[in-house]
């Protein structure tokens, strides 16, 4: 196997065929760990749900490969480009792509700045076999840093809901053993680990009032315990506010009696549902999962570990 990185892979092109580079680089900041980084940047079925400017159709997806025809939008136009991503090295990612006499070589890697905070740098090489070409470097470097900011305005939130959860004691399967591109699509995984903590559940309480003013409610924090209550066609449906695959926050994704994840746009029907109809107060249901009482105007949920 043969694996280069952006360095040789520029030496070549200079030495061979005698090309002439731009270079640049592009850095964030963040608190989340090298492996949510690693993961994002791995991460397939995110293309389609969180940017909207980039469309990828993969031709083969491997471990640590994935070759795709991406349809990019830039300065109001759309245009199709192959693009090859593979893991150059431990922490390193290198993408190249080719389009009419240009050549687009990027390397990201990951610096850890703590244990949960990460620096990530990202490379840009801009060549091209002809000189005279160099005069739209410039114009091809503004290209890139917008798209760099666009592609981040949609990635560091989900870096960071991930730091989050750390911050709460959660880790990911991924920590240990990074996935590969291909294991990201497997979005029915649960690769969301729950802290060591004693209690088995939590008790949140709301004035039944509240609830019926709003239409909706959110309990607790978007984690394995938090619950969102929504009120639709005559049903109380609870949902959870935390997404078992990677950890997204799910607490405002309803959509009518589903709840769709917005990073790779899983589907989850309620935890527990109840007819409005049949609400009076004292009323009281136990799924194995929730346990939901009402007397008088004060409702009580038990919410158990098992929901994740
Ligand atoms: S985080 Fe992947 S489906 Fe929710
Ligand atoms: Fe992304």
């Amino acid at each position: 196997m043969q694996k280069k990185t952006q360095k040789e892979l520029i030496s070549l092109l200079k030495l061979k065929e005698d090309f002439h580079f731009a270079e640049f680089q592009l850095i964030h900041e963040g608190n989340y760990k090298i492996s949510d980084a690693d993961w994002n940047y791995k991460d397939v079925p995110h293309l389609t749900h969180i940017h909207q400017l980039v469309e990828g159709y993969c031709g083969y997806m491997g471990h640590d490969v994935n070759c795709v025809i991406i349809v990019q939008k830039m300065f109001g136009m759309k245009f199709p480009a192959t693009l090859s991503i593979y893991e150059s090295g431990e922490k390193r990612q290198t993408y190249f792509m080719a389009l009419f006499w240009f050549v687009l070589i990027v390397e990201t890697i990951y610096e850890p700045l703590g244990d949960d905070r990460t620096r990530v740098i990202t490379s840009y090489a801009i060549g091209t076999k002809h000189r005279f070409l160099k005069l739209f470097f410039p114009l091809a470097k503004l290209a890139l840093k917008r798209n760099y900011a666009n592609l981040m305005s949609g990635d560091i939130p989900m870096r960071e809901r991930r730091g989050e959860l750390r911050s709460w004691g959660y880790s990911f399967k991924g920590d240990n053993k990074p996935y590969g591109f291909y294991e990201t699509t497997l979005i029915n995984r649960s690769n969301v680990c729950a802290p060591n903590i004693e209690s088995e559940f939590v008790i949140h309480q709301f004035r039944w009032n509240d609830l019926q003013r709003t239409g909706e409610l959110l309990l607790g924090r978007s984690d394995q315990f938090g619950i969102s209550i929504r009120c639709d066609n005559n049903k109380l449906n609870f949902f959870p506010r935390l997404c078992p695959h990677e950890g997204a926050d799910l607490s405002s994704q309803c959509n009518g009696d589903k709840v769709r994840c917005p990073w790779h746009g899983r589907l989850f029907n309620p935890i527990l549902s109840i007819e409005t109809a049949s609400l009076v107060a004292p009323f009281q249901i136990d799924n194995g999962k929730l346990n939901f009482m009402l007397d008088n105007n004060i409702a009580t949920i038990e919410v158990r570990r098992s929901i994740i």
